[in-house]
């Protein structure tokens, strides 16, 4: 058989770009004709974790390294970020990159260039794809719900010139192929209200009919509807991708050992994400409800950037500064607070009961995987479509909120809080129920003879016949 070669180009948030190398490193484990090099896009709005997570997988030795393979694009220096601008501007480099794949593999056992793996937000390199003569594959890294919500709104917004910001107001509701229930307009995911945002991602939605398949991390099992509503595309859901190797034991000795002292599933988890954090009134209102809950706590509270500025959270010197008077003294024994939180690990541990989450679409695999409930809390970007798809669609989370949007100036008080984790903690509640029945059924769809394992298969027949 010949050998074949993929070229990824995932979109550089470390979110996107870990679960498309988890792609890389499944398809290669299974098809050992394949070799695949992921591009690293660049740019100083992108997450400095990126760096080093590079470097810890060109580090690696494993079975499957060397045919994985890495490439940084140079550093794009514009000093404001506009995606589509950004993407376009990586044409030229991902062009001369692709060119040297192609020449150094100039020898007698040469792979042959078998296609892109494209990231949802870089259609447009399906361009370039096309200027080799090869096939694009999408790499969808939330939902196959929001993939076909997207598919609607495009259509809508391109046939019936259906704007998203105007029918947030409209207290109306959408009736989309991928969902059973109807969908309220309040719950609007917040990258569709944003000026900066909705034309590119209409841009990319418009392009996805011309790749050969879509990759979606996903499964089966999970989205059943939502992946029957695509079935007139080739949709490959082949998730849950998650990147479960990483352990908290080494970083975080104190909070894991904290948690081995606790009763199974007695802990509830708060972590909002890697842009995710709070004002202090609402960082008061969080606290309040913790401590009349009576529920064991282990909370990952960020400090925002400053006001105007693209920058990430970070961790405060001293969180006492934000929390109420006391609060720390009063809940010493009963719960934790922490920066930033080795996530998977957290979820991991048997502890663990409820996760008060962003509900970003790693998150909801992760919560899943391990079985953790989940109560929503949606911050940006489509989190509160996945809000809503778990909590009315799916039944496997509850509602804090699914309509909250990061700088609203909206607080929301700590009784509704309060009833959202003691509701989330119930130990008998359907939810907790269901979240364990889908966390074996995850780990079922990716075994020999699961329903992503074969997804994966056919999507690797294809690539492969690409070059016959
Ligand atoms: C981006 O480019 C800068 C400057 O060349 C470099 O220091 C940095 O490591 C690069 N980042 C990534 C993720 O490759
Ligand atoms: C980003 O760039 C695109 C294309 O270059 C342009 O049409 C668009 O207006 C820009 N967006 C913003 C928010 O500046």
């Amino acid at each position: 058989m010949e050998k074949a070669q993929l070229v990824f180009v995932p979109s550089p948030g470390i979110g996107h770009l870990v679960s498309a190398v988890e792609v890389a490193k499944l398809l290669l484990t299974r098809q050992h004709q394949l070799s695949i090099t992921v591009l690293i896009l660049n740019h100083s709005f992108f997450d400095s974790k990126i760096h080093n997570y590079v470097e810890s997988q060109r580090a690696s030795s494993s079975p499957i390294s060397n045919r994985l393979g890495f490439i940084d694009l140079p550093k794009d220096e514009t000093e404001i970020f506009n995606l589509s601008s950004f993407i376009e501007r990586q044409k030229p480099h991902v062009k001369e990159a692709v060119l040297k794949i192609i020449q150094s593999e100039s020898g007698v056992e040469s792979a042959q260039l078998a296609g892109f793996v494209i990231d949802m937000f870089c259609t447009s390199m399906i361009d370039v794809a096309n200027e080799f003569g090869v096939s694009s594959y999408i790499f969808y890294t939330s939902g196959a719900a929001f993939l076909g919500f997207m598919l609607y709104v495009q259509k809508i917004h391109d046939e019936e010139k259906f704007d998203p910001i105007e029918f947030k107001d409209s207290n109306t509701e959408l009736l989309v192929p991928s969902l059973v229930n109807p969908f309220p307009s309040g719950v609007m995911p917040s990258a569709l209200l944003s000026g900066e945002w909705l034309p590119p991602l209409l841009d990319s939605t418009r392009r996805f009919g011309e790749a050969k398949g879509i990759i979606v991390n996903t499964f089966l099992e999970l989205e059943s509807h939502a992946i029957e509503s695509l079935k007139m595309s080739a949709v490959y859901p082949v998730g849950p991708i998650l990147d479960v190797g990483s352990d908290g034991r080494n970083t975080h000795r104190e909070i894991m050992q904290w948690l081995d002292d606790q009763p199974p599933s007695s802990v509830v988890f708060l972590c909002f994400g890697s842009h995710g954090s709070f004002d202090e009134d609402q960082v008061k209102e969080i606290a309040y409800a913790l401590e009349h809950s009576g529920q064991r706590f282990l909370w990952s509270l960020r400090r925002p950037p400053p006001p105007g500025l693209q920058a990430s959270p970070s961790d405060y010197e001293d969180p006492q500064q934000v929390l109420p008077e006391g609060f720390l003294d009063r809940t010493v024994g009963i719960g934790k607070v922490m920066g930033w939180a080795p996530q998977v690990a957290v979820l991991a541990h048997p502890a663990i009961g409820g996760f008060v989450s962003h509900c970003g679409w790693n998150s909801i695999l992760e919560s899943i995987w391990f079985g953790v409930p989940i109560a929503t809390w949606p911050m940006y970007a489509e989190q509160q479509f996945n809000a809503f798809e778990m909590v009315m669609e799916l039944g496997l989370a509850v509602e804090i909120k699914m309509d909250y949007r990061k700088h609203s100036g909206v607080i929301v008080n700590c009784d509704e809080i309060e009833g959202g984790i003691n509701c989330l903690m119930k130990h008998d509640s359907k939810q907790r129920k269901k979240v364990k029945e889908m966390s074996e059924k995850s780990r079922m769809a990716l075994m020999e003879g699961g329903s992503s394992c074969s997804w994966l298969e056919s999507l690797i027949k294809d690539v492969m016949n690409n070059l016959a």
